[in-house]
């Protein structure tokens, strides 16, 4: 990274090899939650939030449904720790203490690591919805990306019609590039609208609450 911002370009096979010993933080403090990578042992906590919270997250989340198991919700819980230690992708819990109020993480598009986008997604458990975690979560995940890891590009993507997402990333002060047309399959399996927005390393200053 540091010959990238020295000279403009990239090498990228050294980066790549860079990023085959790159060894992820694994949680970050924030005012009132903690965003950390999930690990075995994990699983009560995802399948308690995620079922209490399945109305609130269907409208969206293809992933969601109405009775996930303490088998299904244990084993995401160890493939989300295996990818994350693989440099595979990088998905967080956002926790209050044990409670578990909500999922994010860095995801990898397919270019991988060395290219140093990533993309980040988020789902926030319906009692803390629209009371501005969503937002914090956000900005969060933007000092902690520009400050201890290597990304350089942090992007969001949403559903035009899901007013709450959009919102949340204008709030956290990304920047929308455009909206891509009918590129993408709603939940409901019509074809949907999809807002774009980003935020880049050289133009963002992360300024952690403490
Ligand atoms: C989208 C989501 C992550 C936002 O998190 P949140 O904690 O609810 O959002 P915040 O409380 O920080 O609110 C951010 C902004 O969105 C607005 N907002 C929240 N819910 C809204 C809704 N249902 N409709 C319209 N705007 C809404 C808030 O008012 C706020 O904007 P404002 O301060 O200008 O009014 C969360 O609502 C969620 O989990 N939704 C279901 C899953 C999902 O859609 N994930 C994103 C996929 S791209």
């Amino acid at each position: 990274m540091e010959a990238q911002e020295e000279s403009g370009s990239v090498d990228l096979k050294a980066t790549r090899s860079l990023m085959d010993t790159f060894i992820p933080p694994l949680e970050y403090h924030y005012d009132t939650f903690t965003l950390r990578a999930y690990r075995p042992g994990d699983g009560a906590a995802l399948q308690h939030t995620v079922n209490a919270s399945y109305e609130h997250l269907r409208q969206w989340m293809i992933w969601a449904k109405p009775n996930q198991s303490l088998e299904e919700s244990e084993a995401i819980c160890r493939r989300f720790a295996g990818q994350y230690h693989l440099n595979q992708g990088f998905t967080l819990g956002i926790w209050r203490g044990d409670a578990l109020v909500g999922g994010t993480g860095y995801h990898l598009p397919k270019q991988g690591l060395e290219h140093g986008n990533a993309e980040i997604g988020m789902w926030i458990a319906a009692h803390e919805a629209g009371r501005g975690l969503g937002t914090r979560t956000l900005r969060a995940l933007l000092d902690w990306g520009f400050s201890e890891w290597p990304w350089q590009r942090l992007f969001w993507r949403c559903d035009t019609r899901n007013l709450a997402s959009a919102h949340t990333a204008q709030k956290a002060g990304m920047i929308r590039e455009g909206t891509f047309r009918s590129d993408g399959i709603h939940v409901d399996g019509t074809r949907r609208d999809t807002h774009l927005f980003a935020r880049l390393r050289t133009e963002y200053t992360p300024q952690p609450p403490h």
